[in-house]
């Protein structure tokens, strides 16, 4: 039996509960042993829940712990104690990865266990496993990539006549948005998330605040339907370029002719050009409970399966990138379009 903790019953955290308990004969299956929620950790006051971190890396049997709360404290702190006492932790934190994810995976290597974000980027995408395990050998030239759930399914709802506030709020409603929406809808989860992924692809540590960054706050209806009529559809993407190097995250017209003018609602579609296998394209649910939660117990599976060493995602040993490059709107346009 592998004893996990989970810290945070928010969305993500109660999902990664439900998963494990709904989906034991299969977790069985693939790791040869179950998967046992030993302590959720959340500080609120809730029934059967502890408050005190100390009593989780403190317990021996705690070999996984799931950092589903978000933010930078007390996630990072928590972070730190359970890797330094050997334990593995699995996060969905985008804030914390793009923040501290290089310190704490080096922790991780220097204390043998792992420190995992698949969840932090494309909600239930299998994405960092599949950039880590086959795209190694490949030099990256181009990512572009829908990041955002919320934003794109109030961009969709507008296209259908709903007006922003009204879409926003059903995205919170659903679980999607970040428990500040300015965070998606500013573009600055989007961010985040294409600084992960310039990072992985590129070996060169970029952050957030390196990011040229606009949301989706001054597009209005009309926008959307001048687009449509040019047929192309507006979306909030996140564009790594190799050649600069460049990360942008901005309002795109999106022509009919990519496959990213099809993603739609709370899904998220990432296209990524490697020089040998050309273009592949990830799709999949963004935001939402289960999905992202079924990103974290892969981790924690991973995890399970490598006690004792470090799983090597290539962030313990990043140099920061030197310099990025900040490519301008064409004049005169409110909108960059995708592939200009
Ligand atoms: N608020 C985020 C989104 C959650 O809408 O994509 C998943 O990272």
């Amino acid at each position: 039996m592998i004893n996990v903790a989970i810290l945070g019953l928010g969305t993500v955290g109660g999902g990664v509960a439900e998963v494990i308990e709904k989906n034991q004969n299969e977790i069985r299956k693939t790791l040869g042993d179950n998967i046992h929620v030993k302590y959720i950790l959340d500080i609120r006051d809730i029934p059967g829940v502890v408050n005190d971190i100390n009593i989780i890396v403190n317990d021996p049997d705690i070999k996984v712990v799931c950092e589903t709360m978000g933010g930078k404290e007390p996630a990072y702190t928590y972070t730190h104690l359970a890797l330094e006492r050997g334990i593995s932790v699995c996060t969905s934190n985008k804030e914390l990865v793009d923040a501290h994810g290089v310190e704490l995976s080096a922790i991780a290597r220097e204390h043998n266990c792992s420190y995992l974000f698949e969840a932090s980027v494309g909600g239930g995408i299998p994405l960092l496993r599949t950039i880590r395990e086959a795209f190694g050998h490949e030099r990256v030239s181009r990512i572009a990539g829908i990041l955002n759930g919320t934003c794109n399914y109030i961009l969709t709802n507008m296209k259908a006549g709903k007006d922003f506030d009204s879409a926003l709020k059903e995205a919170q409603e659903k679980g999607f948005a970040e428990r500040n929406p300015a965070a998606d809808v500013e573009g600055h989860d989007t961010a985040r998330k294409i600084a992960i992924l310039a990072s992985l692809v590129s070996g060169k540590k970029f952050s957030y605040e390196q990011v040229s960054c606009e949301g989706i706050t001054s597009i209005t209806q009309q926008d959307i339907a001048d687009a449509e009529s040019n047929g192309m559809a507006i979306k909030l993407l996140g564009v790594y370029e190799a050649d600069g190097p460049s990360v942008v995250v901005a309002p795109y017209l999106v022509p009919k002719s990519s496959p990213l003018y099809a993603v739609n609602d709370v899904f998220n579609g990432i296209m990524i050009s490697g020089n040998m296998v050309n273009d592949v394209m990830f799709y999949g649910r963004g935001a939402g409970k289960l999905p992202t939660a079924s990103a974290v117990v892969s981790d924690v599976i991973e995890c399970a399966k490598n006690i004792g060493h470090n799983i090597h995602t290539g962030f313990s040993d990043i140099q920061p990138v030197q310099s990025v490059n900040a490519p301008s709107k064409p004049e005169g346009r409110k909108l960059r379009v995708l592939g200009e």
